[in-house]
């Protein structure tokens, strides 16, 4: 009898005290690839997230959000099974990261099935934020960012380019924004060239570039990647050819900017942030970043997760911390806020970010190379959703 007592007590306290303690933590799944090729994009989203919490509070509408950071090593099957391990066993209310498209297709339909947000900090390929309505994106998408050296090439007399990129999906959403707009404007893609994602060897594809007759190669190619690039772009002498190399910004990418030296300097390209841009928050965030992180530079990647950790703990506190999947997904619709990279607005229609694009220039300023900011197109709607 007593010992019967004792099961009934013990199960009755524990059933009891699990829906209290869970009511005092919010927790975020944050999946990034920390290990392989594209580490480069975990270290940064995961470091700007902590400083977004670092700088905030980690106490939201009285709640504890708990941050789980898992590794997928850049491996979508890993991705989709991580994602569905947070959801069952760990009930977080949000996942988030995915550092490469592939990643976050795969765990679009864990979002849809469990009514769980899914804060897409990095992935940009057009089509993402429509494989699940609890998609929402703080990064950027391609064609939006492509536009802006699309336009650029036109009006600085490049008449005949040579597309090179990516072989998937953010790399064909930039080939086909940049033919269509470069040819809208006047020029001509002579050859489109395709890499492959894993393990690129430049080299052959540089040298059909350097055979075309081109004046121009538009390029993009993941973050991370950019230095090998450039690397073999002046090793096969295609700058000493006068051949100019544009690109959206994910090639000159702050993070490995300053490793590429001399063949870097004078390159134009496109994108929605960059770590010189001038305004006060950001250089806040630079400095923060830099102080957190021995010295490191943020990239586009830290600003998509310090923006993206902005708009889980605003939602959280609108919702006063009680809000299940549905209600935290309404409350990240809609919200305009001032990022480092500018202003930006979280598209209730879309889902996709709203934001400004620069067309930018690498140059060196006191002993580094930077993404010097020149030119501006306001609030771009991703052109893939504004058809
Ligand atoms: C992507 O896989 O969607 C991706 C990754 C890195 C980038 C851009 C897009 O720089």
């Amino acid at each position: 009898m007593q010992r019967r007592t004792l099961v009934a007590l013990t199960l009755a306290l524990s059933s009891a005290a699990l829906p209290a303690l869970a009511q005092e933590t919010v927790k975020i799944g944050l999946i990034l690839p920390m290990t392989g090729p594209f580490a480069s994009t975990g270290r940064q989203i995961d470091a700007a997230v902590k400083l977004y919490l670092a700088q905030n509070g980690s106490t939201v509408a009285g709640k504890k959000v708990e941050v789980i950071l898992k590794d997928d090593a850049g491996v979508a099957d890993t991705t989709r099974r991580i994602a569905q391990e947070l959801v069952v066993n760990d009930k977080v209310a949000v996942l988030a990261g995915f550092g490469l498209t592939p990643l976050a297709m795969a765990t679009a339909p864990i979002a849809t099935q469990s009514k769980t947000p899914m804060v897409v900090m990095a992935a940009a390929t057009s089509s993402i934020t429509e494989a699940s309505p609890y998609i929402v994106r703080t990064s950027f998408t391609l064609p939006q960012v492509t536009v802006g050296i699309a336009e650029w090439a036109a009006k600085n007399k490049i008449r005949k380019a040579v597309t090179l990129v990516t072989d998937y999906g953010p790399g064909i959403d930039a080939e086909k924004t940049f033919k269509d707009r470069f040819t809208l404007n006047g020029g001509q893609v002579v050859a489109e060239l395709r890499v492959p994602l894993r393990s690129p060897d430049f080299a052959p594809f540089l040298q059909r570039v350097r055979d075309s007759g081109a004046e121009a190669v538009f390029t993009f190619v993941p973050s991370g990647v950019g230095s090998a690039l450039m690397k073999q772009f002046a090793e096969r002498g295609l700058d000493k050819a006068g051949i100019k190399l544009i690109a959206t910004g994910d090639v000159t990418d702050d993070d490995i900017l300053n490793e590429m030296g001399d063949v870097a300097l004078g390159v134009v390209t496109s994108h929605h942030y960059s770590a010189a841009h001038k305004s006060a928050a950001n250089q806040k965030f630079v400095q923060a970043f830099g102080a957190a992180n021995k010295g490191m530079r943020p990239n586009f990647m830290a600003v998509g997760g310090y923006d993206g950790m902005r708009v889980i703990a605003k939602a959280i506190e609108a919702t006063r911390g009680k809000g299940d999947g549905n209600a935290l997904l309404a409350a990240m619709k809609g919200q305009v806020f001032e990022s480092p990279r500018g202003p930006v607005l979280i598209d209730a229609q879309t889902r996709d970010i709203v934001q400004d694009v620069y067309t930018r220039k690498v140059e060196r300023v006191g002993g580094q190379l930077w993404n010097v900011e020149f030119d501006t197109l306001k609030a771009v709607k991703d052109p893939g959703k504004a058809k």
